[in-house]
């Protein structure tokens, strides 16, 4: 899908409803809409206690639904019109085919283990503007928008939180991620015009406004999703989970950069380099978040800049298609309406988020995709986009 021409949340539930009506010859009875994010900085800190500054964004996963009457859900999804998925109700429920609905399984039974349960059967047609696997977190959006689903479906709503919770448990045991809670927060804690400050050691979100008219987030998909993807997440886990042990310490908001080099030598160089980049990451995020309650880009801009050369040199999550592409936003700058720019999301591919002056902002796209495309000889999708509103059922 060429995001340029995504369909917008309007036409893409208006497409969704008539669909709905076609296969089913009737109105659905239920709507749900769950927000995609990107993270503007605080990145691979968010399973170590950190801070994060992620925004919903306007590309949602949207689910309609009525009630079939029977012991089962039905998922359909519009990208994969022939992979429906049969989740029973009448039982525990467990991991299964097609794989892409594991995450809707987890968060049945996220249901199930609250006593939620049984839920009604229901039949769901599932449509989204959100790219695969972009580093924009279509599948947390997909889990949110089933967890809300299910809210209105049993007509019992989750505490926000918890919520959040019960969608990155469905990613840790049904599809094999062991993410942090960034991107099922940022999904339901989105707020139109706001950035969201996630405390992730107290599992609190804080609205940060995001107000100025003159400032704008281009998000530039590379396109590329390197296969390691999967382990090497788990493994930069697992070396910050050394590092703190090393450490000796509870929480990584306890660890001065002073403590982390008094135990240099007890780990090695690759552990420590990871632990560098968590303790600069956590201070960052701070202070972008401060910098941006104050209108001061320029700061904002130089820690984004900061946060992916700690994300390339120490962290090792980028690649040559991501530097490319920050590289290209760098080169255009201040002068040219570029107030910073880095990788965003888990990396190893998917996307960059631009902090950009609004009124240049086509100009960068333009001047971006062409660098990029020059560069890599892949055609990237680059498009601006706004803050938006958490996760929420509305008519249908
Ligand atoms: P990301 O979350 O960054 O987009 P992932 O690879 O973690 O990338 O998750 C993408 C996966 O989520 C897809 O391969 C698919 O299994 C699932 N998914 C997300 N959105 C949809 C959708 N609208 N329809 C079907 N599956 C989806
Ligand atoms: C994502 C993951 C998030 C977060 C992010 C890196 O893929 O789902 O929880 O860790 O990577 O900041």
């Amino acid at each position: 899908m060429n995001q340029e021409n995504a369909l917008g949340y309007e036409e893409l539930k208006a497409a969704l409803i008539t669909e709905y009506e076609n296969q089913y010859g009737t109105k659905p009875l239920w709507f749900v809409a769950a927000p995609a994010r990107v993270n503007l900085i605080g990145e691979h800190i968010d399973y170590c206690d950190g801070f994060v500054l992620p925004l919903a964004i306007d590309r949602h996963v949207m689910m309609a639904a009525s009630p079939n009457g029977t012991d089962e859900a039905l998922f359909t999804s519009l990208m994969l019109p022939d992979q429906p998925a049969v989740i029973p109700l009448d039982e525990r429920p467990k991991i299964g085919s097609p794989s892409w609905a594991n995450i809707i399984r987890g968060v049945f039974y996220g249901f199930y283990q609250k006593d939620i349960w049984p839920i009604p059967g229901f039949d769901t047609l599932v449509h989204s503007n959100v790219p695969l696997g972009a580093g924009l977190s279509s599948s947390a959006a997909l889990g949110v928008a089933a967890a809300t689903m299910i809210e209105s479906v049993s007509g019992l709503q989750i505490q926000p939180k918890n919520k959040g919770l019960l969608c990155q448990a469905a990613e840790h045991q049904f599809a094999g991620v062991p993410c942090g809670i960034m991107d099922q927060f940022a999904s339901i804690f989105g707020k139109k015009d706001h950035m969201v400050l996630i405390d992730c050691r107290s599992e609190e979100a804080q609205a940060v406004p995001f107000t100025d008219d003159s400032v704008t987030v281009i998000i530039a998909n590379t396109c590329v999703a390197h296969e390691l993807s999967d382990g090497s997440y788990a493994n930069r886990r697992k070396q910050t989970e050394i590092a703190l042990s090393v450490l000796g310490k509870d929480s990584w908001r306890e660890v001065t950069m002073d403590d982390l080099l008094a135990k240099q030598s007890a780990m090695s160089e690759q552990v420590f380099r990871k632990a560098r980049h968590v303790v600069t990451e956590i201070d960052r995020t701070q202070q972008a978040a401060l910098a941006l309650s104050r209108g001061e880009t320029e700061t904002v801009g130089e820690l984004m800049a900061a946060s992916h050369r700690s994300l390339r040199d120490d962290f090792e999550v980028s690649c040559e298609e991501l530097d490319i592409m920050v590289q290209a936003a760098w080169d255009i700058g201040p002068a040219g309406g570029v107030l910073g720019s880095r990788m965003t999301g888990g990396g190893f591919g998917g996307s960059t988020v631009t902090l950009a002056r609004k009124d240049d902002a086509q100009q960068i796209i333009a001047t971006m995709a062409s660098v990029y495309q020059e560069k890599t000889g892949i055609e990237p999708e680059i498009f601006a986009t706004t803050a938006v509103d958490g996760a929420h059922a509305v008519d249908a």
